[in-house]
């Protein structure tokens, strides 16, 4: 990933390539994918390096968005460079990434283009959605999409283009990849812990977030759990709400139901990319994060 990582600093003059530094690196899940699918291409480095900054650009802005203090295990931009310097390197970031896409051929600017718009409307409709205690699983799944599951989407369009691959295998495969992605940290948040996570755990509900587990529960429990559920809603957690919560999503079967949900879409995903055993791998690695 190094080649990725010399592009990406590249696109920037000294005093905002050092911003790329105080983000950890994650997962490099969409680069990861781009190489996988367009490994003939020598454009998929730079392909990777533009979708990368579209997503450390989101991650800068998400954060201050959900004031959440800590990304990947250390603290977010936000708070040891402030709001108003974080979301102008988030603009940098997005807008030079953008500028790079037009290298490409239209189809490749269009792909990504589109997915950057529903990424920011899912960021929208995030925020609308934790205005209130919100179970309808319809809403928060097309939500899910738009946030996260788009951008991976497109990636894997955009590196089948480049390779000259079907475009719509690999596009059904990301969104079906993306998806499992987001349930299965939907559930991380639940069943790990701080250190597991990099960032506070059982944060989702504290945010507004009401997720699949959550919403599964709701739908399985009486009605006073139901009350015991809303009333904890944009709240901290205390550590025996914590232990309450943890234990009811075990007993009435919410992580499990979720865990397979997660299972089904990625048995989904890689039944499209059969024979291909890197990509598969790829989707492998996501199924060993569902502990
Ligand atoms: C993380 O979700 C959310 C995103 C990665 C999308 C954020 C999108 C925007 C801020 C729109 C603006 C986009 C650009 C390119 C400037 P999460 O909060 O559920 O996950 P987390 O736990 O990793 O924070
Ligand atoms: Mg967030």
């Amino acid at each position: 990933m190094n080649e990725i990582d010399n592009i990406i600093s590249g696109f920037f003059e000294p005093t905002i390539r050092e911003y790329i530094g105080k983000i950890p690196v994650g997962k490099r899940l969409r680069s990861r994918l781009i190489c996988a699918i367009a490994k003939n291409s020598d454009r998929r480095f730079f392909l990777s390096a533009i979708v990368e900054t579209i997503h450390l650009a989101s991650l800068l802005h998400d954060d201050i968005i959900d004031d959440a203090k800590t990304r990947r295990g250390a603290p977010s931009v936000f708070v040891t460079d402030g709001a108003k310097k974080a979301i102008l390197v988030g603009d940098i970031f997005y807008a030079s990434a953008f500028a790079k896409l037009t290298e490409f051929e239209s189809a490749i600017a269009e792909v990504i283009g589109k997915a950057v718009a529903k990424l920011a409307y899912g960021e929208f409709l995030d925020v609308k959605l934790s205005e209130s205690f919100n179970a309808d699983r319809e809403r928060y799944e097309n939500m899910i999409y738009l946030k996260t599951a788009a951008l991976i989407e497109a990636s894997c369009e955009a590196a089948a283009i480049l390779a000259n691959k079907d475009r719509e295998s690999f596009r059904n495969f990301g969104r079906l990849l993306g998806v499992a992605f987001q349930t299965i940290d939907d559930v991380l948040d639940i069943t790990h812990n701080e250190t597991e996570l990099g960032k506070p755990s059982l944060n989702d509900l504290s945010e507004g977030k009401v997720t699949l587990p959550l919403i599964d529960f709701y739908y399985a429990a009486d009605k006073n759990n139901q009350k015991k559920l809303i009333s904890l809603f944009g709240k901290t957690i205390t550590k025996s709400d914590a232990d309450w919560l943890r234990s009811v999503l075990e007993q009435s079967g919410s992580i499990a139901r979720s865990r397979q949900y997660a299972k089904e879409l990625l048995d989904d995903a890689k039944s499209l990319v059969a024979g291909d055993d890197e990509l598969s791998s790829v989707a492998d690695a996501l199924i060993r994060r569902i502990k």
